[in-house]
């Protein structure tokens, strides 16, 4: 057995709000800490207000807290070489290097990754001019999909319905700079019809583990309608993926990853989240993110019955994974509650009133929040993320809308319709 750990959690979501909380569970844990954190966090522990682009003063506050293990949630400190900063003063971290990271920060990188090792993705051209990219247009027709190849939270994907739109996407992308540098170089691919589902894996030194398959819900509005947000809410496990179909999604994509990766010189232990879609052709691969994805995260870890933090910390110290892993027979499911305006204009600094008592196995996840002088208030675009478990996906939706409706503040915006394909799909 290792020795407890004293813990530093990067980041401010729900995400980092559910790990803090699998630490404090996790016998491994002697002491968790957080920067920034948000007020759910604050809650229970000290939080530093560094933020998660700021390599140095993080790496500063790892060695002065004589921290042991830092666990990294979002991808921009990973894509910035937090991994690599924090091994050079000999503190394990869990998340892949900056060369690692790439499969995020480039997707010019991770398509070129695929077709080197035949992993089934969308067909695409990589572009930084004009000309050859309306060219490519002209040849081939919609709907296609136009792509920033940096990071761009979410936003740099732009389905265009005809050519003319596909057309203008790209010229903002590449004249108009509509995505700064991310968008420098484009992506131009094919438009897949199909069923979205996220798988995660735990890897390290060439071993993996999957966490729960799980859904999100992207679009701000009821029937996914509106603009891209990071995620409304999720569930786990989604009864699309079966033991045949994971089979498919390990031998084509995964084993691949990992294995491609490796022969190309660059190792990788941390986070692989596969962002797949399901086509009549079999699964394809959409995108690959090198954390875990938020609120996937709020569903996938109440469901691991292992010590999740021994997992991450097995990782970022390069041990062969255990063979499986034990996740619970429950079905989990969480609503984000937003503010209105989110993902655009919102307000903030509105008071949070929370009923006293919590159904059985629900938990209030907190994201933009602010804790002062023993009060909550909502401090950023997603603000809670509202998880339950039950033997069904029905009865964990009923312990969360409950919730939902009695927290109480100003600006309260949630989607009543999480898990809604799920629901369709089972005919209940
Ligand atoms: P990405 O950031 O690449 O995952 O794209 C964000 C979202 O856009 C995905 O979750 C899909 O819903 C959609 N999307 C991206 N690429 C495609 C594609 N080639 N075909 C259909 N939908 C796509
Ligand atoms: N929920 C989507 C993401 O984390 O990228």
């Amino acid at each position: 057995m290792n020795k407890a750990l004293n813990i530093l959690v990067i980041g401010s979501g729900g995400r980092e709000h559910a790990i803090v909380k699998k630490c404090i569970d996790s016998p491994l844990c002697d002491h968790v800490i957080a920067a920034p954190g948000n007020g759910g966090i604050a809650e229970s522990t000290d939080c530093f207000p560094i933020a998660v682009d700021a390599i140095d003063e993080l790496v500063a506050l790892a060695q002065n807290e004589s921290i042991d293990f830092v666990i990294v949630g979002p991808e921009v400190p990973l894509c910035l070489g937090i991994v690599d900063a924090l091994k050079a003063v000999n503190i394990p971290a869990y998340g892949p290097t900056q060369e690692a990271a790439q499969l995020e920060s480039s997707k010019s990188f991770c398509k070129d990754f695929f077709h080197r090792h035949n992993i089934p993705t969308a067909k695409y051209a990589t572009f930084d001019e004009v000309p050859s990219a309306l060219d490519y247009l002209d040849a081939n027709s919609a709907p296609i999909v136009v792509k920033a190849s940096g990071l761009a939270a979410g936003k740099g994907v732009i389905i265009a319905q005809t050519i003319e739109e596909a057309k203008s996407a790209v010229q903002s992308m590449l004249i108009d700079k509509s995505f700064g540098t991310s968008g420098t170089q484009i992506v131009i691919e094919e438009f897949l019809e199909g069923e979205e589902v996220s798988i995660h894996a735990i890897v390290s030194n060439g071993t993996f583990l999957c966490l729960s398959p799980s859904q999100d819900h992207k679009r701000i509005g009821e029937n996914d309608t509106g603009l891209n947000t990071g995620g409304m809410g999720a569930y786990a496990p989604t009864s699309m993926m079966t033991d045949d179909l994971q089979e498919i999604i390990n031998s084509t994509i995964i084993i691949p990853t990992i294995k491609g990766l490796e022969s190309d010189g660059i190792p990788y232990n941390g986070t692989l989240y596969a962002g797949l879609m399901l086509t009549k052709d079999g699964p394809k691969i959409l995108e690959y993110n090198v954390r875990f994805g938020d609120p996937e995260t709020q569903v996938m870890l109440p469901l691991v019955e292992d010590d999740f933090i021994a997992l991450l910390y097995a990782s970022a110290t390069n041990q062969t994974l255990p063979e499986s892993i034990k996740l619970s027979n429950d079905k989990c499911m969480t609503v984000v509650i937003a503010s209105q305006g989110y993902p655009e204009n919102y307000p903030k600094g509105d008071l949070i009133k929370f009923p006293s008592e919590l159904p059985e196995k629900t938990d209030i996840i907190h994201a933009g929040t602010l804790l002062k002088e023993g009060k909550i208030y909502s401090n950023g675009g997603r603000v809670l993320s509202i998880t339950s478990q039950d033997e069904t996906i029905l009865k964990a939706r009923e312990k969360i809308y409950s919730l939902c409706e009695a927290i109480d503040y100003k600006a309260k915006y949630y989607r009543n319709d999480i898990a809604h394909r799920e629901i369709k799909r089972l005919n209940v």
